[in-house]
């Protein structure tokens, strides 16, 4: 989705502008632009469609863009096609104004036949522009810009992240939030803002978030905050605690298979504090056992991935915790009447924490009184602002767009909650408890065992990576492995996939296999192997290509019917997933790899995804 960076200070800023939105490039865009303010020479912008190299490309080409005060955007479309206009900055039509905006205006027809009536004439087909338009009007009535910002925000429905440039005003740069992520960054006598810390590491690890409301004027002297009246307030600051480095390629060739790789050092991070004597403790929790007996219902909410992640949980919760749980994707959570009230849990799951559906989802189930945990990685995002209880992944920042390691830490912190809730009941056998805790303890040694060895998943690639369509099959836990397998392929390398559960095969998907369709029958869930060998036997019989996905100790069963065999350490079933799922990121990354796709930038898709 969109990204926003700004900048004031005593330096040049274009080249901090241009260097945040590289940083930001991860969250998917179609077009860059920058704009800089400065005394006697106003507003200065340049801005077009394509990649980030076009943008520099045009900047290298003209006068140097002069101004120590700037702001910057990265576009993803969604009102008005991908060109040069619709880019931003966006200007007013006397060049009074200029602005950068993440989010959608709902009313903006309503606003802009307001203003076509008072003869202002657009030029883009964007909702954003009206912003800047409408700024343009206050501004001939208001003394001070901040007088015509409140004015305008007043009017506007929907969601922003903004970032205003006054021609008249070349020492100062505002920043709005409303429903979409903004963050200010304090530097020595330099001041950012930035859609996510990503944009601004490599100068300040000193940020405070921006919440819904606020508005935010940044000069050279620091940066002041008001609330929605426009009361000043004091705003918490937030030390980041990576580093440049971990937003950096660091040798890889992509962020994906750079993430991929440090998944055994994710599940550390995030295992290890919370393994304590041989037990699972969420010292961040303020839920107690008391509370976790006195849910009635419990809805695991998320998006993509995330929504992967929870029906892996639903399988491991309802197994530890011998309660039922539901999972729902939250774009259709929100708008079903939820049956939700005081005694139900919501556990919402995201890894930016920002992602609008899984937001609104969060917001109608605590209208309706439930308590809201969160698995979130971005600290201090607005789903974790928002919970009554976070627990972090601390997964580091993830850049592809395609998730790897920020699922495998949801995956694994999910289970501990099953885990912890399981044993809160009292319904979690002792036994069954030790072994799980056990595995955790070993869980990210048995993962860094499978990424030892990549030649095979580089060979099966080689062999299938014309497919026009491969399929996923699976039963139960491998079932729910299944369909983020599946979308970790069809992400980032386009071939048409899908993931059936294996039961159903006969019910339809088996007619689209023919000679030579390929199908990754997962076969990890140990209880059901019988049932996964039969369906492997059911495909091979129409001619299908198998790649089977087992644990060692099967490899010489299963070998003697698929084509090729995959295989991982075996650990306890509800933790498999998160060993399975590996051999499924690397061989979608080196399809991809073989069919020259923009691994870390797949097209069409958004790492945030902040509009509906
Ligand atoms: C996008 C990303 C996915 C992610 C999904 C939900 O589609 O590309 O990787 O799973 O959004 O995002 P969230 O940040 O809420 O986990």
């Amino acid at each position: 989705m969109c990204g926003i960076v700004g900048f004031t200070g005593n330096v040049p800023a274009v080249p901090i502008l241009l260097d945040g939105l590289e940083r930001l490039e991860y969250r998917g865009y179609d077009s860059a632009g920058v704009a800089v303010v400065s005394p006697g020479r106003g507003l200065q912008i340049q801005k077009c469609k394509g990649r980030l190299q076009a943008l520099r490309d045009r900047l290298e080409a003209l006068p140097p863009l002069e101004g120590t005060v700037g702001i910057g955007h990265t576009r993803w479309a969604t009102h008005g096609e991908p060109n040069d206009v619709n880019s931003h900055p966006h200007v007013s039509q006397s060049g009074r104004v200029a602005i950068v905006h993440n989010g959608i205006i709902e009313n903006y027809v309503e606003i802009k036949d307001f203003l076509l009536h008072k003869g202002v004439k657009f030029r883009s087909d964007t909702d954003s522009e009206v912003i800047a338009q409408l700024l343009d009007y206050y501004f001939d009535s208001c003394a001070d810009p901040l007088d015509a910002v409140y004015a305008v925000l007043s009017r506007l429905e929907g969601a922003y992240a903004l970032g205003i440039l006054c021609a008249d005003r070349p020492d100062m740069l505002i920043a709005a939030r409303k429903d979409a992520p903004l963050l200010l960054g304090y530097g020595d006598k330099e001041s950012f803002i930035a859609s996510d810390a990503t944009a601004i590491i490599a100068h300040t690890r000193d940020v405070a978030y921006m919440a819904d409301g606020e508005v935010a004027v940044l000069t050279r002297a620091g940066i002041q905050v008001f609330d929605e009246y426009r009361r000043p307030i004091e705003k918490e600051h937030h030390f980041i605690e990576w580093d440049v480095s971990a937003a950096e390629k660091g040798g890889y060739a992509h962020f994906m298979f750079k993430e991929i790789m440090e998944q055994p050092e994710a599940l550390r991070q995030t295992i290890s504090p919370r393994l304590k004597d041989g037990q699972v403790v969420f010292e961040e929790l303020n839920m107690t056992a008391e509370d976790v007996g006195r849910f009635k219902r419990i809805f695991i909410v998320a998006c993509g991935s995330s929504y992967h992640v929870g029906m892996v949980g639903k399988y491991n919760l309802e197994k530890l915790m011998r309660a039922p749980v539901e999972v729902a994707l939250a774009s259709e959570f929100r708008y079903s009447a939820p049956l939700v009230d005081e005694n139900t849990l919501v556990i919402v799951i995201s890894q930016s924490g920002e992602t609008l559906d899984t937001m609104a989802a969060l917001r109608e189930a605590k209208s309706l009184g439930a308590r809201i945990l969160s698995i979130v990685n971005v600290v201090g995002s607005s789903i974790a602002r928002e919970s009554d209880d976070v627990l972090y992944t601390w997964a580091g920042p993830e850049i592809a767009v395609a998730t790897t390691k920020a699922y495998s830490t949801q995956l694994v912190l999910l289970t501990m909650l099953g885990l912890w809730m399981g044993r809160c009941l009292g319904r979690v056998a002792d036994g069954e408890y030790a072994a799980v805790v056990s595995e955790l303890q070993v869980l990210p040694d048995k993962l860094g065992e499978i990424l030892s060895g990549t030649d095979i998943y580089q060979y099966l690639a080689s062999l299938y990576f014309n497919q026009d369509c491969i399929f996923y099959i699976g039963r139960n836990l491998d079932y729910a492995l299944g369909l983020e397998g599946s979308l970790k392929l069809k992400e980032i390398s386009y071939i048409h996939s899908e993931s059936y559960a294996a039961g159903e095969l006969k019910h339809g998907t088996i007619s689209l296999i023919e000679p030579g369709t390929l199908v990754m029958s997962l076969a990890t869930y140990d209880p059901l192997l019988d049932k996964a060998v039969s369906n492997i036997v059911e495909v091979k019989s129409r001619g299908a290509e198998v790649v089977a996905l087992t644990t060692e100790d099967h490899r010489q069963r299963l070998e003697a019917i698929a084509s090729h065999v995959l295989t991982i350490p075996r650990t306890h079933p509800a933790l498999q997933p998160n060993l399975g799922v590996v051999p499924l990121q690397l061989f979608a990354y080196y399809i991809a790899l073989h069919r020259g796709c923009d691994i870390d930038k797949p097209k069409n898709l958004a790492k945030s995804v902040t509009v509906e």
